[in-house]
C-alpha cells in the first residue's frame, strides 16, 4: 500500500446519543449546541470521529429512530444551522462527523407514509409494505417485531383495510426497498448530508433492509424470510456508490446478526460497507476463550480488504460496568480492562458516550420508564460536573433531566475524573494517545497466544520492529504467564491498574484479576 490507513481505520469513533450528551437550553433534553459546547472533551480524549444518533425531525416514539423528515433537525435538538456549526467546529478540531441514517423505516408521521396510507391507489402506496391479511382476520404472515413488547410486525389500517409491515414499533413503518423510487429517494437523503459535509453514515438496522418480497413465513423455513435477504448486497452496493460520489466518506453498518460469515460478507469485496458493527463479539460473556475465538473467526473469514471494528457498548446495550459485574464488585475493573482490549485490538474501536467514565447503568424507577425495549438505563445523561458545583443536573442540564442520572454521578463525572490520574477517564485518554504513538496498536498485525491459561486472553501486535504483547486476566485469581518466545524481556508500558508503568517483566508476567497490560517486548 502506498498510502497510510484511512481516518476510519486509525482512531476511535465515539458515539453520541444527542438526547443525553449535553443540554444547552435547560429543557432536560440534550441538543446540538450542547454537543458543540463540549467538543473540547472529545478533542482531549483524542476521538478521531463522532457518530451522532438521530437528531432528525421525529415524534420520538423511538427517540429519533422514527424519522418524520430526513432533511431537517428536530426542534428539540436545534436547527440545521446548529448542525452546520457543530460540523464546522468539529472539523476545526480534526474530528470527523458520522451521522445515523435510518433507511429501513420512517415515522408513521413522515409525509410519505401519510400519503401512502391515505388510499390504496395513492402513488406512494407502494413506498411501504402493504398487504391483505391471511383471510382469517390475522396478519399476512408470522413475522415479529424486533421489540418483544410490540409483538407482531404488522398493524392493520382500518381506513384502507390492509396491514403494513413494521420491523420495530407500529410508529415505524418499513419502507419498501423493493420499489426503485424508494431507493432513489433514500439515496437523495444521503446526498443531502454528504453535500453538507458529513464524513459518513452509520446505517441503522441494516439486516432489515431486505426481506423476502413474497412475504413467506419464517415458521418451518430453513432460513429467515423477514431479514438479510439476497437483495441485501446489491442494495448496499447502491448505497456505497452514493458514498463514493464524494471523497473519503465511510459507511458503518449495524449488522445485528449472530453470524460472522454474514458480518464479513458485507466487507470482503470492498464494495459494500467500510466497517460493520459486530454483534457476535458485542454479545459475548466475560470469557477469555470466547473473545479469542470470536476474533479468530473474524480474522479467518475476512479478506484482506475487510477491516475489523469492535464495540461493547451502545445506546441499545447494557453498560459494560454493569453487565460484566458478576456481583463481586468487579464491574469497574472490567470496564477498564475492556477498554484496553478494544484499543489494542486490530481494528477500529467504537466507544459509547460515558464508556470513558466507566458509567454503570442507571436505575430507572417504574414511573420514569420511557423506552419500549428497556434501554433507558444505558441512555442516562452524561454527568459533566459535581452537583455540588452546578446543581442536580450535574452540568448536563439546568432543568430536570429526561432520564435519571446514574447513581454514582457525584464522584463519576467528567470534571472530577479529568483531574484524577487514577481514573478510567485518564486511562482512556492514555489509551488513545498510545494508539496514536504506536503504529503496532493501530495497524500492526494480530497474533493470538493460545497456550495461556483459560482465564487469560493474550495476543501480540507487530509492526516493523515493534512488538507489543497485550495480556488480560479475565478470571478471579492472580495469574502468571510466560512472555512469548524469542523475547529477552519486556517492559510494561501501561496497565489498567495504573501503578505498573515501566515495570520490567523477565520471562513471565503476573496479572491481577481483571487487569490488562500492554508490554513492549525486547527482541532477544
Ligand atoms: C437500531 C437502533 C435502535 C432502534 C432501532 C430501530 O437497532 O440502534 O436504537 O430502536 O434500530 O430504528
Amino acid at each position: 500500500m502506498t498510502h497510510g490507513p484511512s481516518w476510519w481505520q486509525r482512531g476511535a469513533i465515539y458515539q453520541i446519543y444527542p438526547r443525553s450528551f449535553a443540554d444547552s437550553d435547560g429543557d432536560g433534553v440534550g441538543d446540538l449546541p450542547g454537543i458543540t459546547s463540549r467538543l473540547e472533551h472529545l478533542a482531549e480524549l483524542g476521538a478521531e470521529a463522532i457518530w451522532l444518533s438521530p437528531f432528525y425531525r421525529s415524534p420520538m416514539a423511538d427517540f429519533g429512530y422514527d424519522v418524520a423528515d430526513y432533511l431537517d433537525v428536530d426542534p428539540a435538538f436545534g436547527t440545521l444551522d446548529d448542525f452546520d456549526r457543530l460540523l464546522e467546529e468539529a472539523h476545526a478540531r480534526r474530528i470527523r462527523v458520522v451521522v445515523d441514517w435510518v433507511p429501513n423505516h420512517s415515522s408513521d408521521r413522515h409525509a410519505w407514509f401519510v400519503e401512502s396510507r391515505s388510499s390504496r391507489d395513492n402513488p406512494r402506496r407502494d413506498w411501504y409494505v402493504w398487504h391483505d391479511g391471511d383471510g382469517n382476520g390475522g396478519p399476512p404472515n408470522d413475522w415479529m417485531s424486533e421489540f418483544p413488547a410490540v409483538g407482531r410486525a404488522w398493524s392493520f389500517d382500518d381506513a384502507t383495510e390492509q396491514w403494513y409491515l413494521h420491523s420495530f414499533m407500529a410508529e415505524q413503518p418499513d419502507l419498501n426497498w423493493d420499489n426503485p423510487e424508494v431507493e432513489a429517494a433514500m439515496h437523495d437523503t444521503l446526498r443531502f448530508w454528504l453535500d453538507r459535509g458529513v464524513d459518513g453514515f452509520r446505517v441503522d438496522a441494516l439486516q432489515r433492509l431486505a426481506h423476502d418480497p413474497l412475504l413467506r413465513p419464517n415458521a418451518g423455513a430453513a432460513r429467515r424470510h423477514d431479514q438479510d435477504w439476497d437483495t441485501m448486497h446489491d442494495r448496499l452496493r447502491g448505497i456505497r456508490r452514493v458514498a463514493e460520489e464524494y471523497e473519503d466518506r465511510m459507511l458503518v453498518g449495524e449488522v445485528a446478526l449472530q453470524d460472522m460469515h454474514r458480518v464479513v460478507s458485507f466487507l470482503n469485496n470492498g464494495d459494500q460497507l467500510h466497517l460493520a458493527h459486530n454483534f457476535v463479539f458485542c454479545e459475548l460473556e466475560w470469557d477469555a476463550d470466547a473473545f479469542r475465538v470470536s476474533i479468530d473467526d473474524f480474522e479467518a473469514l475476512a479478506s484482506d480488504r475487510a477491516w475489523p471494528a469492535w464495540f461493547l457498548e451502545n445506546h441499545d446495550r447494557p453498560r459494560v460496568a454493569s453487565r460484566f459485574d458478576d456481583g463481586t464488585g468487579q464491574g469497574a475493573a472490567r470496564a477498564r480492562a475492556a477498554l484496553l482490549m478494544l484499543y489494542a485490538l486490530r481494528g477500529t474501536p467504537f466507544v459509547y458516550q460515558g464508556e470513558e467514565l466507566g458509567l454503570p447503568d442507571a436505575e430507572i424507577p417504574p414511573d420514569r420508564v420511557v423506552d419500549v425495549d428497556g434501554r433507558d438505563p444505558e441512555r442516562a445523561p452524561i454527568p459533566w460536573r459535581p452537583p455540588s458545583a452546578v446543581g442536580p443536573g450535574a452540568g448536563f442540564t439546568t432543568g430536570e433531566p429526561w432520564l435519571p442520572l446514574s447513581p454514582d454521578h457525584r464522584e463519576r463525572n467528567v470534571a472530577l475524573m479529568a483531574q484524577d490520574p487514577a481514573s478510567i477517564l485518564t486511562l482512556h485518554r492514555r489509551l488513545i494517545a498510545f494508539r496514536r504513538r504506536h503504529p503496532a496498536l493501530s495497524v500492526g498485525s494480530y497474533h493470538p497466544v493460545i497456550e495461556a491459561h483459560n482465564d487469560l486472553f493474550a495476543y501480540e501486535r507487530r509492526h516493523r520492529d515493534e512488538r507489543l504483547f497485550i495480556a488480560l486476566n479475565l478470571g478471579h485469581e492472580p495469574r502468571r504467564l510466560p512472555l512469548p518466545d524469542e523475547t529477552a524481556r519486556g517492559r510494561i508500558l501501561l496497565s489498567t491498574t495504573g501503578d505498573r508503568d515501566d515495570e520490567a517483566a523477565d520471562e513471565s508476567l503476573s496479572l491481577r484479576p481483571d487487569e490488562g497490560v500492554i508490554v513492549l517486548l525486547d527482541p532477544r
